[in-house]
């Protein structure tokens, strides 16, 4: 029996909308290992890492659709456009492979609905956004139960000279999780406001960088220290923000001198147990 994604191939084009994850290719799914695999084209963001792109055959056409510095850069209209032209060119197969997940934060509704309004079919594969893989690799919780009952994904992301238009009140509750996205630029505003709005300034703070990679690298810190702390860190982006009393379950015994790094295992290294020594994990 067909599956619906071999009847949709047999009727046209298909593009594939696959969630790349977070950079350590061991995080891909089995059916976005399978569509790179079988792509004709890949199309992709500049945050997939090189190491999710080197599980694709080397004969696969790569296009690279991000912004770097000194090379032509997609706007997300020439985006939309590239994918209906490689799928009116005749390309079966088109993977475009986003960082993360394709639904959090990925723009892929826009694509869609160019996709969409051009006749062509597309499937989804999701992926481990950056708050899973970030959270496992420093094996941080990202709910608890008595330290944060929800969680939430924010974009920290506004327009030039724009403040960040958040429901602060809402975000300020010391039982949530917040994981701000694209929030690097913006630590300082949403330090300020979330203490305004009377989340502790001690509130826990982790913020990952290049997490999954070989390079991430963590700063753990607190809420009124963030701005400082993230400025002082110059840590090389992407970077993840995550703010909340679950964050900071494991690291409390360590959380005076502002470096997660020296608090917390990297990925692969042994966990830390109460005294927050290498050994068991708890
Ligand atoms: C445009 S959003 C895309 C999010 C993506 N769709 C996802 O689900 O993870 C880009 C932001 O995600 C975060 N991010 C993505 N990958 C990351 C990584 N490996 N380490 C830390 N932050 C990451 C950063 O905050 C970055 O600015």
């Amino acid at each position: 029996m067909q599956t619906q994604e071999q009847r949709r191939e047999a009727e046209g084009p298909v593009v594939h909308l696959v969630g790349a994850g977070p950079g350590d290719p061991e995080l891909l799914t089995l059916r976005a290992v399978r569509a790179l695999a079988q792509a004709d084209v890949i199309v992709h963001d500049r945050l997939v890492s090189d190491a999710v792109l080197k599980v694709a055959p080397d004969h696969v056409m790569r296009i690279s659709v991000g912004k770097a510095p000194g090379k032509h850069s997609y706007s997300q209209s020439d985006i939309n456009a590239l994918l209906v032209h490689l799928a009116r060119q005749g390309k079966k197969r088109i993977v475009r492979l986003k960082g993360g997940d394709p639904f959090v934060f990925g723009r892929a509704c826009e694509e869609i609905e160019a996709l969409e309004a051009a006749g062509i079919a597309w499937m989804a594969t999701p992926g481990v956004t950056a708050a899973q893989g970030c959270a496992a690799s420093a094996r941080v919780p990202l709910t608890h139960r008595g330290l944060a009952r929800s969680l939430r994904f924010v974009t920290g992301h506004c327009r030039a000279d724009e403040p960040l238009d958040l429901d602060w009140a809402g975000l300020a509750d010391p039982q949530t999780t917040i994981v701000f996205y694209m929030g690097h630029a913006a630590a300082p505003e949403l330090s300020r406001k979330l203490i305004e709005h009377g989340l502790s300034p001690s509130t826990p703070v982790l913020c990952v960088s290049q997490g999954t990679m070989p390079g991430e690298r963590r700063l753990f810190t607190r809420l009124n220290r963030l701005p400082r702390d993230l400025a002082e860190a110059g840590l090389p982006s992407p970077i993840l923000i995550m703010i909340g009393e679950a964050i900071g379950w494991r690291a409390s015994p360590h959380a005076t001198d502002g470096r997660f790094d020296e608090a917390m295992p990297r990925a692969g290294e042994p966990a830390l147990d109460e005294r927050g020594e290498p050994g068991r994990a708890r």
